[in-house]
């Protein structure tokens, strides 16, 4: 296969809901479909969380929750699929948005009891942000649910995004009859617990008598009824809608019962967009260039804790990514070869001689990298859209055990690499200070340090607000600023000087009194 054509199979994308709204049962679903695993029998998420790739840290198992992000990628009809699985808790928020960096497009999963709620919100401004375009899956059909116009009213308005079903379903919970395929006009029937896939039976048209030999004339009418308002309230689909970010397709179904997944799938890689082009600092690189570049958007440490190895998540921007390839590492001006990197196939690693656009591939890296940056094949390139974000919680972090110190600080150094939480050191005091985005990960670091490093550590509070990073042009004014706040000053982890505001309102008379100095909440901009 030529390599366009190996582009143009590829769909690189990421599920995202609230936690519970049922993301790693459909994952789990599309990799069945994908032949990737083999499943039977209704699966309990819990069972299959002990046994999904997404589980790979023990932390996460003593947690319940999904802290690490993986790959999943299967074939299907003829696409290669990659499904970047990203953590559903929110104090993993940072992590998951990185993730989204290196999709090109999401499916938004939804509990039809539960509706729109608070982490999806959240999401989906990041999705707004990259103009990321995304399809809805309301889940749970089989247990009792809102009205479906209700809940598209609820993801129209609390998502900020114009829908479009293209799925109808035929009642709920005990009553759930099965969906209306509106974009195939094919009819599916629901039989709980079938993991027999079924076929569908297709109609011309939902009018059609034939409909009634399925299921009975009142949930025939009803069914009528509700596509004809749906075709007279939405308006047509058109994919290019879709593909802009300004439209959502809507299907409905139970992730659990296997049932609309298939519509999902099919429809979305019929019109789920194909990599994407990058953006980096100095040009747009397209996907079908023929040199490499990718980018590292995560960095997994220490899945065997008897070895300090780390696996970087690079997403390949374009060319083909080849095997023992010299590459440049851009950040350290050093080319390097890898001899085994890894591709995702379902919940296994296996070394790849070879990678294409929209690929993830894992380098097993011996502390080389750092999230964000570039891998090319010469050309001096980095790629945006990687920045740090204001942490929200911020305390000192301490050595509790003086002889582990030298354990300690490169314990802190490797996990700010792989971005688990920020690091900035006090301009004033020296004194190190972690910032996060939920009170989680502090906890995690605590762990990992004791439990990867041998090292023990110690908070100490800080009342913090903010994280600023500074623009300016006027030197002078930012000498005095970084004079007068000296107390304020720290460094992040690139060298740069960030501006830790203890409230909003010394941040406030800050502007007021530095009008030539730009305070970003990012580290990009
Ligand atoms: P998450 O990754 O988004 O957190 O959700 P997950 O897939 O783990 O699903 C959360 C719970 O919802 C699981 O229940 C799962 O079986 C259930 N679930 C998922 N899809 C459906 C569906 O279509 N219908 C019904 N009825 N349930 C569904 P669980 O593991 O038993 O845990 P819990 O119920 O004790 O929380």
């Amino acid at each position: 296969m030529g390599f366009i054509e190996e582009i143009k199979r590829r769909r690189t994308f990421a599920i995202i809901s609230h936690p519970d709204a049922g993301k790693t049962t459909l994952t789990e679903k599309l990799l069945l479909f994908g032949g990737a695993i083999h499943v039977a029998g209704a699966v309990k998420s819990n069972k299959i969380k002990k046994t999904a790739t997404s589980d790979f840290m023990e932390i996460e198992k003593q947690r319940g929750i999904s802290v690490a992000t993986s790959v999943m990628g299967f074939e299907y009809d003829g696409y290669k699929v990659n499904i970047l699985d990203t953590p559903g808790h929110q104090d993993f928020a940072e992590d998951t948005f990185r993730t989204l960096t290196a999709v090109d497009s999401v499916i938004i999963v939804v509990d039809a009891a539960k509706g729109v709620e608070s982490q999806t919100r959240k999401l989906m401004e990041v999705c707004r942000m990259r103009n990321t375009p995304v399809m809805v899956f309301i889940n749970k059909l089989d247990r009792p649910s809102k009205d479906p116009f209700d809940l598209l009213d609820e993801v129209e308005e609390e998502l900020n995004i114009k829908v479009r079903p293209l799925s109808w379903p035929i009642g709920n919970g005990p009553q759930f009859k099965g969906v209306y395929n509106i974009y195939n006009k094919g009819l599916y029937l629901f039989t709980p617990n079938q993991q027999v896939l079924d076929e569908g039976i297709n109609f011309s048209d939902v009018n059609s008598p034939a409909i009634e030999e399925y299921i009975s004339k009142d949930a025939a009418d009803v069914l009528r009824e509700e596509v004809e308002l749906v075709e007279g309230v939405y308006p047509e689909f058109k994919v290019q809608d879709y593909l802009d970010a300004k439209l959502a397709p809507v299907f409905f179904g139970s992730a659990l019962n296997n049932f609309g997944v298939r519509e999902l799938l099919e429809c979305f890689l019929q019109i789920a967009p194909t990599p994407l082009p990058s953006q980096t600092e100095s040009r747009l690189v397209n996907p079908d260039e023929p040199k490499f570049s990718g980018f590292v958007f995560k960095i997994h440490a220490n899945m065997d804790p008897n070895h300090r190895n780390r696996l970087a998540f690079v997403k390949v921007c374009s060319g083909k990514f080849e095997r023992n390839t010299n590459y440049l590492h851009v950040r350290l001006g050093k080319n390097m070869k890898f001899s085994s990197p890894t591709a995702f196939m379902a919940q296994k690693k296996s070394i790849v001689d070879e990678a294409y656009p929209g690929d993830i591939i894992g380098i097993p890296d011996s502390g080389n990298f750092k999230i964000g940056d570039s891998l090319t094949s010469g050309e001096k390139m980095q790629f945006k859209g990687l920045p740090s974000f204001s942490p929200e919680l911020f305390r000192y972090i301490e050595n509790a055990d003086p002889m582990k110190s030298k354990q300690l600080s490169k314990g802190i150094d490797q996990l700010m690499d792989e971005g688990v939480a920020q690091l900035f050191v006090s301009q004033f005091n020296g004194r190190k200070i972690i910032g996060t985005v939920g009170a989680l990960q502090f906890e995690v670091i605590q762990y990992r340090l004791l439990h990867e490093y041998g090292a023990s550590c110690r908070y100490d509070a800080i009342n913090l607000y903010k994280a600023c990073w500074l623009k300016t042009d006027n030197m002078e004014e930012l000498q005095d600023f970084k004079k007068r706040k000296s107390q304020y000053m720290a460094k992040d982890k690139s060298g740069r000087d960030v501006f830790l505001a203890d409230s909003s309102y010394m941040l406030q008379m800050a502007q007021n009194n530095f009008k030539n100095i730009e305070f970003h909440f990012t580290s990009e901009f």
